[in-house]
């Protein structure tokens, strides 16, 4: 009875990744975290007049948009149904829940109060918010605590972060706006510009997920892959066959911007972290780690050893949620949580 009280007055905390693809939230009750994709569904005006054809299917999937744009909200009201719901999962007690949340390390003071907004708009009390790398390397086992320094490199749906981990804080970060989104949008265009026929979400997933991006550019080895996409004249479902070539050449220009920033980053680090670094090697993390030949490409890019996590996709919440449970019990944790001054 007594304990059955107290978790009714206890403040619960949780933890949430809010990803530009991806959101987990942790409950904080030791269950498993739970995984939706952020996608708010847009209301169309017209919406009863639905033909029953695949167009119309099609341009019904165009309605759900992500309200982050490069791993930060643009579109708080969005941003806030999308987590409203469910944070009231979350909920067991009377009171709001205090939530750990994660940002990139690029975000400037005011897109992180406007993540912290849409949290509390959402039903949280109070919101604390650490750096994605930081949790990311916890999440992957990586030893932040080492007094050497580690590389970790996460590369999600719109944001690839890299950060330097020494003696457990952050010690060095830089990231860039570019990822998964731009690797599918330049498919698309590269599609729709040959063959005038638009692809779908989950086709454009697809090839970012089949095709071997470290594999060398060889025109004459072309083999063909069928895909189904709305020809953008006739408005009709149209056949296409596209060659694997075609693909890579599409997501190059979007792979080189990616491994030029993370390059230019190593070359930026000060003398002794990077002499470091050449011993640790990299670590990769987020969704864009899974990307066939990603790890090919950036050894011989960096002359590093790259290794790639377990679990990758859910580096950064599996990290706030130990975080998480290694400061509940302490009174007021989240007061405690500053963002760290990084060296520009
Ligand atoms: N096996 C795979 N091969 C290639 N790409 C993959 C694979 N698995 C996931 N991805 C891609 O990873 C992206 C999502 O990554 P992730 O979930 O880390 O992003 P996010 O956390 O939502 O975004 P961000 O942190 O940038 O705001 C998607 O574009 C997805 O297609
Ligand atoms: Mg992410």
């Amino acid at each position: 009875m007594l304990a059955c009280f107290r978790q009714i007055l206890a403040q619960p905390s949780i933890a949430i990744d809010l990803g530009t693809a991806n959101t987990r939230i942790y409950a904080g009750r030791g269950e498993d975290f739970r995984e939706e994709p952020s996608l708010v569904q847009h209301i169309r005006q017209d919406q009863k007049v639905h033909a029953p054809d695949d167009y119309f299917t099609y341009l019904n999937t165009q309605f759900t948009s992500s309200p982050l744009r490069g791993g930060v909200i643009v579109d708080i009201h969005n941003a806030v149904s999308l987590l409203k719901p469910l944070l009231k999962q979350t909920r067991t007690g009377l009171r709001h829940p205090v939530s750990l949340a994660c940002a990139p390390t690029d975000t400037s003071e005011k897109e992180r109060k406007r993540l912290a907004e849409a949290i509390l708009g959402a039903g949280a009390a109070h919101v604390a918010i650490i750096p994605e790398p930081w949790a990311a390397a916890i999440g992957a086992g990586i030893d932040v605590s080492k007094p050497t320094s580690q590389l970790l490199i996460d590369i999600g749906e719109g944001v690839t972060d890299l950060a330097v981990l020494r003696g457990g804080r952050l010690v060095y970060a830089s990231a860039v706006r570019t990822a998964c989104h731009d690797l599918q949008q330049a498919i698309k265009n590269a599609v729709l510009s040959r063959y005038r026929v638009n692809l779908s979400q989950p086709d454009l997933e697809r090839l970012t997920h089949e095709i071997d991006s470290g594999r060398e550019y060889d025109p004459t080895a072309a083999s063909p892959i069928n895909l189904t996409g709305i020809d953008i004249i006739r408005h009709l479902p149209r056949e296409i066959t596209v060659n694997r070539e075609e693909i890579i050449k599409a997501m190059t220009p979007v792979l080189t911007k990616i491994l030029g920033m993370i390059e230019t980053g190593i070359r930026r680090l000060p003398p002794w972290f990077a002499t470091e670094v050449q011993d640790s090697g990299l670590w990769l993390t987020g969704g864009g780690s899974c990307i066939r030949g990603i790890d090919r490409l950036l050894a011989a890019r960096t002359n590093l050893a790259v290794h790639l996590t377990p679990d990758p996709n859910h580096a950064v919440i599996n990290g706030a949620i130990k975080a998480l449970h290694g400061w509940k019990e302490q009174a007021e944790w989240w007061k405690r949580i500053t963002w760290p001054t990084l060296p520009s």
